[in-house]
């Protein structure tokens, strides 16, 4: 309904993309319906004109230690509409009350939508004009709340940027409110939100200021679970048709059953949703293997947290399988990456267990023996050096151990774990991902150029490898490129010094770069190099090196490869099976 409503409204339907950010260092996972789209934002011109909308997959793991309870989840998917200067506050504000409130569409009752917007602050005035579209909808002042930034804004803290206020959409359930202060965001949940609008209307400079942008656009959020608990009147994202038929299969599998008990219900919660998150990781058109890094990570934590709780449910494991099974029966149709790549969550789900099982009994055998002790520490704290211990012997996730210990009445000195963490190596980005709010993705010049220069090199990886080349990903930050391409194994000294050869030589030509629109059947028929990830029948933008190489891509790029400088290969390594990793950075012409 939400992809007809704004379809009906001039908006086109383009397709969600790849869970794991192409070409953005910032996040570990596309965390909004947004954030494949931020170019566009930044202004590059999209192919599908000025007014879009999708749904997308996405991940968060900010709160992956509060998921257990009845609310919180890591994965889910975002519906979203974008206006890239063309509507704003009133048409988007209009939209969504008519696709919240009409019987024709979703049909809430127009009595219990609360809204939010800013409240205004020394650096930027209140945002009356969304209030007064909300009145003039007939939305009474008392169920217009006006927040501060914290709440009711949206961009780069701290960087440059595009950003702005949002207003947000809210179901009242009804409840006496908990306390006089108690307005939507409060902890009593009785405010309930679904829908967030945002609206992109200042450039936030250097000097911290806000100036107002030219170019304004709108990007709204509704979160499909949230929503679907409000329209089917249950109390909470679990109790919905996207989670059930997971938490059935778990309660087929142990035999203990949903609403029996808070604790086994708690460990329900925490299995089906990571689970379903893992399928998701491992069948993404980029999928991930769990390891101890990045988003390898993750994945190893979710896995690994969800086979502890399906233990404490039952001693049989190995049947991580099945429930993958029900996750791609419920979801696969709609996204057919998870069909295509079956067997692959199904083995590298077992292989993890199988991993994780021969440590799993020792470690928490380990800390049983250990909890005398612990418990005799007069702050009931578990010191970093113990965590870091059932990490580094046993395979425990940080999050595992403060798991067991809450079940004990202790913490866990996490400051400490990181030390030690860190003496034995590099601490990677193995963290929670930074929350999307923090800031856009970087389009400084390096980025940009090494982003051209990654064209440059899939390009010249084809003309010396051959054309069985695939793009795996790619991950850039201002100092370097990385690239993932399928090969079989290692490249000789010889082909690297090759590739180097002919991606300089594209420099040293000065070859403009340069962009057109198209079909993606006309994009592949014209020899461009498209990923796997590309869609359907939608219009593509297709970035063209003079004479050189044709991809399929969203952009940004600098406009001629003499701005590069000079290219080299700094490394070349395997990722995963039938996965090399290459990465490569940009000298300026003296420094070489
Ligand atoms: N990007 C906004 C959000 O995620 C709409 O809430």
């Amino acid at each position: 309904m939400y992809i007809d409503f704004f379809v009906s409204n001039a908006h086109t339907h383009i397709s969600g993309k790849s869970l794991i950010p192409e070409n953005d260092p910032t996040v570990l996972f596309t965390t909004a319906g947004m954030h494949p789209l931020v170019p566009y934002i930044l202004g590059e011109h999209h192919p599908g004109g000025k007014r879009l909308v999708n749904y997308q997959k996405c991940i968060r793991t900010a709160d992956i230690d509060e998921v257990g309870d009845p609310s919180h989840c890591t994965f889910f998917e975002m519906l979203g509409n974008w206006s890239l200067g063309d509507y704003f506050k009133e048409e988007a504000i209009r939209m969504s009350y008519e696709f919240l409130t009409s019987k024709k569409w979703l049909g809430f009752d127009r009595n219990t939508l609360s809204v939010t917007v800013f409240k205004g602050d020394e650096l930027v005035p209140p945002d009356e004009e969304s209030a007064s579209i909300w009145r003039a909808l007939g939305i009474p002042d008392q169920r217009i709340y006006f927040l501060p930034r914290e709440d009711n804004w949206w961009g780069p803290a701290g960087k440059t940027g595009p950003c702005g206020p949002d207003t947000e959409m809210f179901i009242d359930l009804g409840k006496e409110p908990c306390s006089p202060g108690c307005r939507p965001g409060c902890y009593c949940g009785k405010y309930f939100e679904v829908w967030n609008d945002v609206f992109m209307q200042y450039m936030k400079k250097d000097d911290g200021s806000f100036e107002p942008l030219k170019n304004k656009t709108v990007d709204t959020g509704m979160g499909l679970e949230r929503t679907i608990t409000m329209l089917q009147g249950k109390p909470g994202v679990y109790d919905t048709e996207l989670f059930l038929p997971i938490i059935e299969i778990i309660e087929e599998l142990s035999g203990h059953h949903y609403g029996e008990n808070p604790e086994t219900d708690r460990s329900l919660r925490i299995i089906s949703d990571h689970i379903k998150a893992s399928c998701f990781i491992l069948g993404d058109e980029y999928g991930i293997k769990p390891s101890n890094l990045g988003q390898g990570y993750i994945l190893r934590r979710l896995i690994r947290r969800s086979i502890r709780h399906l233990r404490k449910l039952t001693p049989e494991g190995g049947f991580l399988d099945d429930i993958a099974d029900t996750v791609i029966g419920m979801y696969g149709d709609i996204y057919p990456e998870l069909k295509t790549n079956r067997e692959t969550i199904a083995s590298e789900l077992n292989k993890e267990e199988e991993r994780f099982s021969a440590t799993l009994k020792k470690g928490e055998h380990e800390f049983e023996k250990l909890l005398p002790n612990l418990m005799k520490n007069p702050r009931k704290i578990i010191p970093g050096r113990v965590a870091f211990r059932l990490y580094d012997t046993y395979g425990f996730p940080l999050e595992i151990t403060e798991e067991l210990a809450q079940e004990h009445g202790l913490s866990v000195d996490k400051k400490g774990f990181e030390e030690a963490f860190q003496k034995h190596q590099e601490l990677s980005k193995s963290g929670a991902d930074k929350s999307f709010k923090g800031g856009l993705a970087d389009h400084s010049d390096m980025v940009k150029r090494l982003h051209t220069a990654t064209h440059l090199l899939h390009k010249a990886l084809r003309l010396v490898l051959g054309d069985h080349i695939a793009q795996m990903g790619s991950n850039i930050t201002a100092e370097r490129l990385r690239f993932d391409f399928s090969h079989p194994g290692k490249m000789s000294p010889g082909q690297i010094a090759e590739v180097e050869k002919i991606v300089n030589e594209q420099i040293e030509k000065e070859l403009p770069v340069s962009y057109e629109i198209m079909s993606l059947e006309d994009a592949k028929n014209d020899g461009a190099i498209a990923l796997f990830g590309d869609k359907y029948e939608e219009k593509v933008k297709v970035y063209s090196i003079k004479g050189f190489s044709k991809e399929v891509c969203g952009g940004p790029h600098v406009e001629n490869t003499g701005e590069l400088g000079s290219f080299r290969i700094t490394k070349e390594q395997s990722s995963s099976a039938g996965v090399r990793r290459i990465r490569a950075i940009l000298l300026d012409k003296q420094e070489n």
